[in-house]
């Protein structure tokens, strides 16, 4: 066997040995990508470095990364799709091309993991109006004594860009027994807002191998379930639930599915919610629940703490968890024991209303929504298993009249996109820099740190630690101090050092656990300085007039602020 940390440590000092530079594991939370909810690639924290800019650690890098892909959270239930995966990758920024990504790729999958080469299989692009037939990495294959090359169109070979416009490519997927291993991404392409491809300025290399699935394959099991990643917590279920997973698959999968990633989710500091992550958090944890239900779990076993302490034990490395361990299962059970008093009287009403008729109507579905706690797609899925008709856009026609849910969960703002490197988001990200400095300046406190940011074009959102309401004296006071740098036309600069440098020179730094090595710090004359990776304003004189538009209290000891540009 081999174990899950076996094959990442393989996996990062095989690239290590190439000249690559381990990179850390960044956050489910994207720090400033407005338009995605979480990290869903191993690329994405890399996005700024991919459309060019200079990466701290260099042209090379290898990682692992954490990720959450929520967008088919409805399919999750077969052998290899997860809400929370882990995904290798390494990373060429305008460096190695396709030529070495492919021999790399080769000579790890044969000589390292063993695989004999006989067994693997591969894909490559096949052309189009868009790009060419990839003729180029076939024959690299062939070159490797690959004898299996086939060439798939856009679907199946092509990747990204993920949002709208940007970085993009054929890939070349690789194959043991039929069962997708890797995938290299060799982004050649720019699309642009018209749609077209345009040759990119750096042709980068974007590698994503998924943890789970390649134990599955090295270790010739059959269902990634049975991976030591999954096995304790589907052990636990079985024990809950005294079945067998062999006979109730399905339904397992999904629990033990939506809890790790709602652990991993609340971990970060996210708790359920009606809006944004926290929404996604509550479904994972209702649908997980209710399938337990299904499962025969009586109501008064708690199901999530021993399936969180199982979770807890297969990942060490991830403090996060250790240390929010009392946290997270403290918060499953609020959100069970809540949502365990309306479930059965919410499936009650469920049944009642769809007795006589095959069709449940917005207000209906509202109704169960308010009344009872249950998402919307739990109820299109129990519709869905019982052959009745019930319509999103009615629900949400009934929830506009009533109350703004998040525009997330009604815009399908789940789906990945590219961060968003706008001029607008650009010049909110150094006033949020900016408020940061500010702030401690005017409440005269040193201590004042950041717990969180999220900007978007239309405005940016801080958090911070402070204990009271601030005064309208004292808003108005950050307002002008942040104000009066951009009228003084400060330079701002971007330097590179060590954590250790940057935090001698005093540094802000609210994300520290997640950089290793060389780190970016930008700085605001002798107003400012953090450690971010941007992007920025060349100059403050670029930013325009700032506003603070509302402050309000979020959680014990944490203001949240929301300004913009004017
Ligand atoms: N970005 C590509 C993927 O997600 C390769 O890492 O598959």
């Amino acid at each position: 066997m081999i174990t899950r940390k076996d094959l990442i440590k393989k996996y990062i000092e095989f690239f290590k040995s190439k000249n690559h530079k381990e990179i850390a594991n960044s956050s489910l939370i994207p720090d400033n990508d407005p338009t995605v909810l979480f990290t869903t690639a191993g690329m994405h924290p890399l996005v700024p470095f991919l459309l060019g800019q200079k990466h701290p650690q260099g042209k090379r890098l290898v990682g692992v990364q954490k990720c959450i892909r929520t967008g088919d959270i409805e399919e999750v239930g077969d052998n290899s799709h997860h809400t929370f995966f882990e995904m290798l990758g390494n990373w060429s920024l305008g460096d190695y091309w396709k030529k070495e990504a492919i021999e790399y790729s080769f000579e790890f999958l044969t000589q390292i993991l063993k695989i004999p080469k006989e067994e693997l299989s591969v894909t490559c692009f096949e052309g189009d109006k868009d790009s060419p037939k990839d003729t180029e990495t076939a024959k690299i294959w062939k070159r490797l004594g690959i004898e299996k090359v086939k060439f798939l169109g856009k679907k199946d070979n092509w990747w990204g860009p993920a949002g709208k416009t940007g970085p993009c490519g054929p890939d070349t997927e690789m194959f043991v027994k039929d069962l997708e291993i890797w995938n290299d991404v060799l982004m050649q392409y720019e699309k642009d807002k018209r749609g077209n491809y345009n040759e990119a300025k750096q042709k980068n290399i974007d590698t994503g191998m998924g943890v789970e699935r390649t134990l599955t394959i090295i270790n010739n099991l059959e269902d990634n379930y049975e991976t030591e990643v999954w096995k304790p917590i589907i052990k636990q279920i079985e024990k809950l639930s005294d079945k067998k997973y062999s006979e109730n698959k399905r339904e397992m999968r999904i629990i033990a599915d939506h809890l790790k990633a709602a652990v991993f989710i609340l971990a970060e500091g996210i708790k359920p919610s009606n809006t944004e992550q926290g929404y996604v958090l509550r479904r994972l944890i209702r649908r997980a629940i209710r399938y337990g239900k299904q499962l025969g779990i009586s109501t008064e076993k708690d199901l999530t703490t021993p399936l969180v302490i199982e979770i807890i034990k297969i990942y060490p490395e991830y403090n996060l968890l250790k240390k929010n361990e009392n946290i997270i299962i403290d918060e499953l059970n609020k959100e069970e024991e809540k949502f365990e008093r309306t479930l059965e009287k919410g499936l009650n009403l469920f049944s009642k209303l769809t007795k006589d008729k095959k069709h449940l109507t917005g207000k209906e579905s509202f109704l169960l929504f308010q009344s009872y706690g249950f998402p919307i797609e739990m109820t299109l899925e129990l519709s869905k298993e019982k052959g009745i008709k019930t319509s999103k856009e009615d629900f949400e026609e009934e929830l506009k009249n009533h109350q703004k849910l998040s525009q997330t969960a009604t815009k399908g703002k789940f789906k990945s996109g590219l961060a968003d490197h706008s001029e607008k988001t650009t010049k909110l990200h150094t006033s949020a820099h900016l408020l940061l400095a500010a702030l401690k300046k005017v409440l005269k406190d040193s201590n004042i740190s950041q717990k969180g940011s999220n900007i978007n074009p239309e405005r940016l959102r801080l958090d911070f630690s402070f204990d009271r309401k601030l005064t309208g004296e004292e808003i108005s006071e950050v307002e002008k101090l942040v104000n009066d740098q951009i009228k003084k036309e400060i330079p701002v600069s971007r330097e590179e050092m060590t954590l250790e440098e940057a935090k001698k020179q005093g540094a802000e730094g609210a994300f520290e656990e997640k950089y290793k090595g060389i780190i970016s710090v930008y700085t605001v004359g002798d107003f400012s300085k953090e450690i971010c990776t941007g992007p920025h304003v060349k100059n403050t004189k670029e930013i325009g007039k700032f506003k603070i538009k509302k402050q309000e209290s979020c959680g014990a000891g944490v203001r949240r602020i929301k300004a913009i540009i004017q």
